[in-house]
């Protein structure tokens, strides 16, 4: 949630570790910090808010290296200039940044209170700073080692010793830590899009790694010493893509990059020679795959909801039982594994700690577990060792929308995969493999229809209370709509089967609780239509997101996207509520790139 950046090489750290925040920002952004060591000292500046509040902090032409770097999303401790990070220690010779959760920092606090060590913030993270200090140890390595036995807890860290500048140590405990490879210069970050500026060959750290980093390379060992050989990943982001662009907010960028970002999930893996789909990520035989008798798809969030759209597609078209579950409940319910079940644990950035959670429930008991995930070399993707990339590209917003929709593309991909290898007709496999490959020019039509949202955006604007209602994969959409609202424009916004409405929520409807009914043309058409004439005698207002045709009833608002095939529908009926959540924000005036108490990735429980 938090992000960590950190610096060793020729250059001073301090604007490298300045612009890794800036990209970083999106994950935590309660406060900042940046420390470097320059002659034998630490140089330590640190503040509450926002990366830009630092900045005016900074001495120009602040020198030194090598350098550490954070901004943080509470959680131990109220956003403040005194519980921002780097920590020290008493005599400020060691400074740490550190995301996760120190869980016995409370014991560990009262030990070195009782040894006369004085704290100045509420973190568990300052306990680290101390306990390194404290360490009888020769080298900032062996002195981080020993204090990482005493902890127990989540972590990634980086840690400076100003009397030994010639060398950082990192380390990492569920929560990811990452090196970028330079030319005499290393980089660390917990987040690729603080390395690509810099580098494109990364190097993740494992649980329980720690490394040694300086400027002309590293070493990584367990935490108990022994050592491990680490093979670097070329980064396929490029720097450009990091930034906004003409965009005012990522957001909005994002949504306009999806056709491009839809081409790249295809790309490679349509066979309309054989009317189906190839994902050679799978590493599953056809013999495999044919012995699947359910599949469970874990996400949270936008990526359990996508995961939604994903269990339709398989049942639809491949006819195997599938269903999808929050990865943060199942985790904590003690499932039961089943050997002929394909568990798909779905996460953009790879690295959400209760989707690993329920993969690693998954794979303890000895079930498989596949990902679909957007970051190649994420903790996730390796957990699973297999499965379907993306290939999204970065997605900064806090807001998941291009990767929402590149993960429903994927789990038509697998759908047809699967259909194909059973029952689906090549009639069938060919109608869907051209419908996927209209489906760019479809969503870039949807989204040069902008302007037709505007007018319904600052009508919804104005409401306290949105609902959301569909039928079967139209539901999945209002729920992705719903969410989509709440999170920006800080509305209540609730999604509801259209076909439960008048077992309670219909109590609510009234003439200032609008309703967004999800409304394709297939075969529940006609029920979505009496579900609207029920809404409508209470006098609730509409707004449809539907396909072309006759409409016999009065709505207050309509918005059109081209019917693709039944089954893909939704991915195309998807993308005028995240316009209109966009515009809606933009019409209340909110924080839409980084809305209020969210982070990006979720890592901590
Ligand atoms: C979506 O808009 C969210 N901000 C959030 O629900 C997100 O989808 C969820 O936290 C899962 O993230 P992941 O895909 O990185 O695992």
């Amino acid at each position: 949630m938090c992000g960590i950046v950190a610096y060793i090489g020729r250059q001073d750290a301090a604007p490298i570790l300045m612009e890794g925040l800036h990209r970083l920002e999106y994950r935590g952004y309660d406060s900042a910090g940046l420390a470097v060591v320059r002659g034998a000292a630490l140089r330590l500046y640190k503040t509450q808010g926002k990366v830009r509040n630092l900045e005016h902090l900074l001495p120009q032409g602040l020198k030194g290296s090598p350098g550490i770097a954070h901004t943080r999303w509470a959680t131990h401790g109220e956003p403040s200039d005194r519980n921002a990070h780097p920590h020290t220690d008493a005599a400020s010779r060691y400074a740490i940044v550190h995301n996760g959760i120190i869980e016995n920092a409370a014991a560990l606090r009262a030990q070195l209170t009782a040894q006369g060590v004085e704290f100045r913030s509420d973190t568990d993270s300052e306990v680290l700073a101390h306990l390194i200090a404290a360490m009888p140890a020769d080298t900032l390595e062996k002195a981080v080692r020993a204090a990482l036995q005493l902890v127990t807890g989540a972590y990634g860290i980086a840690v400076v010793d100003a009397e030994r500048p010639e060398a950082l140590v990192v380390a990492r405990q569920g929560s990811p830590v990452i090196l970028g490879v330079g030319d005499r210069e290393m980089f660390v970050a917990s987040d690729a899009a603080a390395l690509v500026r810099h580098t494109q060959s990364v190097v993740h750290l494992d649980d329980g790694e720690i490394a040694v980093v300086r400027a002309d390379g590293f070493e990584t060992s367990t935490l108990e010493g022994g050592p491990t050989v680490k093979v670097p990943l070329v980064l396929e982001w490029q720097a450009e893509a990091l930034g906004k662009g003409d965009f005012a907010h990522f957001m909005h960028k994002e949504i306009a990059e999806q056709p491009e970002a839809i081409r790249r999930t295809l790309s490679g893996r349509l066979e309309p020679r054989f009317q189906t789909t190839h994902l050679g990520g799978l590493e599953m035989a056809a013999r495999e795959l044919l012995e699947v008798r359910r599949i469970k798809i874990l996400g949270c969030g936008s990526a359990y909801i996508a995961g939604c759209i994903g269990a339709q597609l398989i049942e639809q078209l491949a006819r195997i039982p599938a269903h999808a579950e929050p990865a943060s409940e199942f985790r904590y319910r003690n499932p039961v594994i089943e050997p002929d079940t394909l568990y798909v644990a779905v996460s953009q950035s790879g690295e959400t700690f209760d989707t690993l959670a329920a993969v690693q429930e998954v794979t303890r008991k000895g079930g498989r577990a596949l990902g679909v995930v957007n970051a190649v070399g994420s903790t996730i993707a390796r957990a699973c060792g297999r499965g379907i990339y993306l290939h999204a590209g970065p997605e900064i917003a806090v807001v998941s929308t291009k990767t929402f929709t590149c993960t429903a593309v994927a789990f038509a991909l697998l759908a047809i995969h699967l259909g194909r290898l059973r029952d689906l007709s090549t009639g069938h496999g060919e109608r869907l493999v051209a419908a996927l490959e209209a489906l760019p020019d479809q969503v870039a039509a949807i989204l040069a229809n902008d302007a037709a949202i505007e007018p319904i955006a600052r009508s919804i604007a104005g409401y306290h209370d949105v609902y959301f209602v569909g039928r079967a994969a139209g539901y999945a959409v209002a729920m992705e709509g719903a969410l989509k609202l709440k999170e920006v424009s800080y509305q209540h916004a609730e999604a509801y089967p259209a076909s439960e409405l008048k077992h309670g929520p219909l109590a609510l409807i009234d003439p200032q609780t609008p309703t967004v009914v999800v409304l394709p043309r297939d075969e529940l058409f006609a029920k979505n239509v009496s579900t609207i004439e029920e809404i409508r005698a209470r006098r609730g207002p509409i707004y449809l997101v539907t396909q072309p045709g006759p409409l016999a009833v009065a709505v207050d608002g309509l918005l059109e996207v081209p019917s693709s095939e039944p089954e893909l529908d939704p991915i195309l009926l998807n993308i005028p509520l995240q316009l209109l959540a966009y515009r809606v924000a933009l019409a209340r005036g909110t924080e839409i790139d980084q809305p209020r108490n969210l982070a990006k990735s979720v890592t901590v429980e």
